[in-house]
């Protein structure tokens, strides 16, 4: 590994520790401004633009719901590390912690019904996050989160507000400086319609975190052709546009594999009349390293505020044992802490992963 894979493997792991400690979103603790410190990738885009579809390809695994309407129904934060070569991929969720997940398969059935304990089996929504993590020597060093689509209106079943809860539920993502923003726009649409490039600059007007994909170029009328997206003339960003073809509907339901899919999107830009001459810069494996590269300069650039975060959440902690006692002895079988207070009593505390939210409501 690159001295920079491994700076990025421990941002992910520092995200990790973070969420478990319970303290991620919400709260303006030292916990969450370190995981807001921490750039992150997210999709954002009108539903069934293809988000799901690109998160899988640049993993490189089939393991998302994707499909027509409302899919995806909660935000999934994702992180993927590479492990050396001749390892097992396998996945792990944080709500399932003891449970190694070999079979993609059953990581996408365990999503849908992760999905649907909170939300039922509705066409609603929930803000709270699923965390998966993937273990593999075939990804980059990356956390993407994939999140509900915008929408115009709200379906049979949905309530009224859905529209405004899904975009305030992606803003609340994407308006954080350091989340770099997957806006997918589908190429069938007018670019001039996407949701993803409107709100993209509106919380990046700058466009230095956006990236501008194009999906679904297959699917374009006859004689007609993307480039004046592609070649940056319809909506400037200030990175290149990537251009993808994912697996179509009848695709999926052929069970067509992730290999086959990457090669007929490579052969797609080789032999394009349209596009041949940009296809060393368009692709899901082009667009995975491009993200890549991206974020080890931003996580370079930002080692310094990073490592003082870092000390400053350990001083806190530190401090708060002090105030509140120190951990004498962990009782496992009722996932409990005694603590030892300054002045000499012991007092009970219960834990579940959540180790500074219990001991702030301790008496
Ligand atoms: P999401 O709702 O934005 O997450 O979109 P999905 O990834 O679930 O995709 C929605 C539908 O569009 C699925 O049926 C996909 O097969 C299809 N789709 C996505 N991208 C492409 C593409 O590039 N080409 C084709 N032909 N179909 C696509
Ligand atoms: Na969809
Ligand atoms: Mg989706």
């Amino acid at each position: 590994m690159t001295t920079m894979e491994s700076l990025i493997g421990l941002v992910n792991r520092i995200q990790r520790a973070c969420t478990s400690l319970g303290d991620y979103g919400g709260g303006d603790n030292t916990f969450s401004s370190l995981w807001e410190a921490l750039p992150s990738v997210a999709v954002v885009g009108g539903q069934s633009s293809g988000k799901s579809s690109v998160l899988e390809s640049i993993v490189g695994r089939d393991f998302l719901p994707r499909g027509s309407g409302i899919v995806t129904r909660r935000p999934l934060v994702l992180q993927l590390h590479k492990t050396d070569d001749g390892s097992q991929e396998y996945a792990e969720f944080l709500h399932l912690p003891k449970r190694r997940f070999t079979d993609f398969a059953m990581v996408r059935k365990e999503i849908q019904d992760e999905t649907d304990r909170i939300t039922g089996r509705t066409k609603q929504i929930s803000p709270v996050p699923i965390h998966l993590s993937i273990y593999s020597p075939n990804v980059v060093n990356l956390t993407l989160i994939d999140l509900p689509g915008l929408t115009k209106v709200a379906v049979e079943g949905q309530p009224e507000s859905i529209v405004e809860d899904i975009e305030g539920m992606v803003r609340t993502y994407v308006e954080k400086p350091n989340c770099i923003i997957l806006a997918i726009s589908p190429a069938n649409q007018d670019i001039a319609t996407s949701d993803a490039i409107k709100l993209a600059r509106e919380v990046d007007p700058s466009g230095d975190r956006t990236f501008g994909v194009l999906t679904k170029l297959d699917l374009m009328d006859k004689g007609t052709n993307a480039l004046d997206v592609l070649e940056g003339r319809s909506y400037r960003l200030q990175h290149p546009w990537v251009g993808i073809v994912n697996r179509s509907q009848a695709d999926i339901n052929k069970n067509v594999d992730m290999i086959v899919a990457r090669r007929k999107e490579r052969e797609y830009f080789a032999t394009s009349p349209d596009y041949g001459h940009l296809s060393s810069k368009m692709g899901s494996e082009y667009l995975a390293k491009l993200l890549s590269k991206h974020l080890e300069t931003v996580i370079r650039a930002r080692i310094p505020s990073i490592t003082s975060l870092i000390n400053k959440s350990i001083d806190e902690l530190e401090s708060e044992m002090d105030h509140l006692g120190r951990p004498v002895a962990v009782d496992a079988g009722v996932s409990g802490v005694i603590l030892k207070r300054p002045g000499g009593d012991r007092i009970y505390g219960v834990f579940d992963n959540q180790l500074p939210a219990a001991l702030r409501k301790l008496p």
